[in-house]
């Protein structure tokens, strides 16, 4: 199949109602989006990602509006939050009505729905009528892409079209939330929207979901051990400690402020010269694709201070690490 990257909407759409599935951006993440109602585009997007069926997808609406007539049973605190966070990087998992078919949960009665902001990916929202299914467009544990290009990189052959919006301006996944039956917020993945964030805004302490997990299936990928993993071995700690374990090797540095001029390596990739997580977060993915991409032995990566968008990007730092660690 031939993959071409453009930035004309109406191709999208078209595509889209053909139940094809097509990439497009969105402010985190770019998604590959297909119709979430028909369950041919749900497989199709699970066969591109090379994605086990397990794994659930989110549904991208329009609005908050829209997105009622897909879920039920949306507790208060949902409405507020929505009122206050939506459109942006938050997803919500709700109770899934029939309407839409059981693949996109992975048979869970809760299916994720987030209301993204990027217009393009607005644009084309508000021209149809069905929501969209959209995983981060990456092959399954790869990279999350931020640009149309780290998609064509990935899937080029596996897709009629890319929707090109340029760089994501958040950079890492939405934030996941559900509630249990209290109406308290349960986290299943740090992302764009930050802990504080929810916590100053509910007045309300914010449960882990590993609390929940013994009886919750199918988890978030973003749970899963392993994931977002460059194809190089990434360690993460002390970057000066690291560095005594590796020296003879060919080694990459990926920080947050320090480009560690002192220690001779082949590349570096510092995050945010000025200690800035957005521009960290927003440089992660990017960074660690062209790190990966350079033959290195190791990555040695730091964690960033763990607050507010921090902790999302030490998360995915955390699952990008090698497995023997
Ligand atoms: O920012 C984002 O969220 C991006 C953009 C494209 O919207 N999407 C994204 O999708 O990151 P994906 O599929 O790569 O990650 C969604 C996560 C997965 O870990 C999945 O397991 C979890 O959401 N998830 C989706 N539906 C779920 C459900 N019903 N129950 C539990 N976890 C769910
Ligand atoms: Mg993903």
């Amino acid at each position: 199949m031939d993959t071409r990257i453009g930035t004309d909407i109406a191709i999208a759409v078209q595509l889209l109602k053909e139940n094809e599935i097509v990439a497009l951006p969105t402010e985190t993440v770019y998604g590959l989006a297909g119709n979430a109602l028909q369950e041919d585009a749900l497989l199709k997007i699970f066969e591109a990602k090379n994605r086990p069926h397990f794994n659930p997808l989110i549904a991208h609406c329009a609005s908050w509006e829209q997105a009622q007539s897909y879920v039920d049973e949306i507790p208060k605190i949902a409405h507020l939050l929505a009122q206050k966070f939506c459109p942006g990087p938050l997803s919500f998992l709700l109770k899934k009505k029939n309407n839409v078919p059981d693949l996109i949960s992975a048979g869970s009665p809760l299916m994720a729905i987030r209301i993204p902001q990027h217009p393009i990916c607005r644009a084309v929202l508000e021209q149809i009528d069905f929501p969209l299914a959209a995983p981060s467009a990456n092959p399954f544990g790869y990279i999350s892409p931020t640009n149309a290009q780290h998609v064509f990189c990935n899937l080029k052959g596996k897709i009629p079209y890319i929707l090109d919006g340029g760089s994501c301006t958040i950079g890492i996944e939405s934030t996941i939330i559900g509630f249990d039956a209290d109406e308290n917020i349960i986290l299943y993945r740090e992302g764009g929207i930050s802990r504080e964030a929810l916590k100053a805004f509910s007045g309300k302490s914010i449960l882990e979901s590993t609390q929940f997990d013994a009886q919750k299936k199918p988890q978030s990928s973003g749970q899963l051990k392993s994931h977002y993993a460059p194809e190089t071995a990434l360690l993460l700690g002390d970057i000066e400690t690291l560095y005594t374990q590796v020296k003879h090797k060919k080694v990459g540095i990926l920080s947050f402020t320090n480009p560690y001029l002192h220690l001779a390596c082949k590349e570096r990739f510092v995050l945010s010269k000025q200690g800035s997580l957005q521009e960290a977060a927003k440089n992660l993915f990017s960074f660690l694709r062209k790190i990966d991409a350079c033959h290195l032995d190791y990555i040695l990566a730091e964690p960033v201070p763990a607050e507010g968008l921090g902790l999302a990007i030490n998360d995915r730092l955390k699952r990008a690490q090698a497995l023997f660690k």
